[in-house]
């Protein structure tokens, strides 16, 4: 089947709906059993053979599971995670591959929070991590060490869009006995698939595309049978839940994913052009662009872009940023992205690797479902006004 295909049917069950389209919300903590034997019997089928069956509130309802089923046939996995938002999925993935005297390698391009999670709570239990070049490629080699057990990919980053070369990434770290997780969330499970790429789990912020409403935090980790099953490990034994409410929007945001995907990307193209035709504009963070140096990895690797764009000016300043921002009357400020509306952020990537090169501040878009000539429009008089605050 095709991917909007598994999208639209990934995880419907007649059986487990009774001809309900959509699988309800099932609320629970407790489960009651009709015998002790039942009771066990329910326990060991979820912890041990992670079998989709009540047992306890916390390990899943039908409503999880359904969410669960469809994000794993589209990534191409063996099982699949959730967890409450899409940090605590980039988080419990790194814990599902580690313990105290292991070394992690993360790229620089990595969401911050995830990088801070390394530096503080990851290093206060014993695990070092080293930051690498996002276009590092197979020179991975020259990091690994004989205790790094996991390299971390985000791709491409959110902020500065470089596209790792997960197949090589891959190669190198699976010789050394290492695993490989990427952050997926740009591309989401329709336009990229780390695991066929060689990756042993796929994390999604569904927070972003998948939910699509920006309503919902929800994460989801996929992977092959050995590296979920280190996740599930952590996950239980942390108590990690997500509320069936959230799964439930989740699963119904996912069912359109790809038109909206489809229109984000058409929009996202259409204000690229015209943005890197502007005189303020040194350069447009976008991997579909032919200009953009991911272009290459990006065209073997993904099969669309999202509407997540960074944008670098030839010259800039915070006060020039703000009077930009501040005045957009169609481009909300904001965290995050990934919904039907259209956001812009201040961009300052902070590397550890080697510094940024190009001037900061520049500004992250989001370009939504609106169309795309207001957007142009809204950013045309922005940009006149960074200009006039420059001068
Ligand atoms: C690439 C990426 N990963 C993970 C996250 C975290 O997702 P959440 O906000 O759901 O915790 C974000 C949020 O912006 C992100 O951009």
């Amino acid at each position: 089947m095709k991917k909007p295909t598994k999208i639209v049917r990934a995880g419907l069950s007649k059986k487990r709906n009774g001809g309900v389209v959509n699988t309800p919300i099932v609320r629970a903590s407790t489960v009651v059993f009709e015998s002790v034997a039942q009771m066990r019997d329910s326990y060991e089928r979820v912890t041990k053979k992670r079998e989709k069956v009540l047992s306890y509130g916390r390990r899943g309802t039908a409503t999880h599971w359904t969410l669960q089923e469809a994000l794993t046939d589209l990534a191409g996995g063996a099982d699949t995670v959730l967890t409450p938002s899409g940090l605590s999925a980039c988080t419990l993935a790194i814990l599902g591959c580690v313990k105290a005297g292991d070394h992690i390698l993360v790229s620089d391009s990595a969401y911050e929070p995830t990088a801070l999670f390394c530096g503080g709570l990851l290093k206060s239990l014993g695990v070092e991590t080293t930051y690498f070049d996002p276009l590092i490629g197979a020179g991975i080699a020259t990091l690994m060490r004989p205790n790094t057990t996991l390299v971390f990919c985000e791709s491409p980053g959110s902020h500065t869009f470089e596209v790792q070369d997960i197949p090589a990434i891959a190669a190198v770290a699976h010789k050394h006995g290492a695993k490989v997780a990427v952050d997926n969330t740009w591309a989401s499970p329709l336009f990229c698939r780390p695991l066929a790429l060689g990756a042993d789990l796929s994390v999604e912020a569904a927070t972003k595309y998948i939910v699509g409403h920006s309503d919902v935090l929800i994460g989801a980790i996929t992977g092959t049978e050995e590296a979920i099953a280190g996740v599930h490990k952590a996950a239980g034994a942390i108590g990690i839940a997500t509320s069936p409410d959230d799964a439930y929007l989740a699963t119904r945001g996912l069912r359109t994913l790809s038109v909206r995907l489809n229109q984000h990307q058409q929009n996202a193209w259409t204000v690229a052009q015209w943005l890197l035709a502007h005189p303020q504009v040194k350069r447009v963070l976008y991997p579909p662009l032919p200009g953009d140096p991911g272009h290459g990895l990006w065209k073997r690797d993904f099969t669309g872009g999202s509407g997540l764009m960074g944008v670098v000016f030839h010259r800039t300043s915070p006060a020039a940023m703000a009077a930009l921002i501040d005045g957009m009357e169609l481009f909300a400020l904001g965290f995050s992205w990934g919904g039907f509306e259209s956001l812009v952020a201040p961009s300052n990537p902070a590397r550890q690797v080697k510094p940024w090169a190009e001037p900061t501040p520049g500004i992250r878009l989001h370009i939504g479902l609106e169309d795309p000539e207001d957007l142009i429009a809204d950013l045309d008089q922005g940009l006149a006004r960074f200009r006039a605050a420059l001068a």
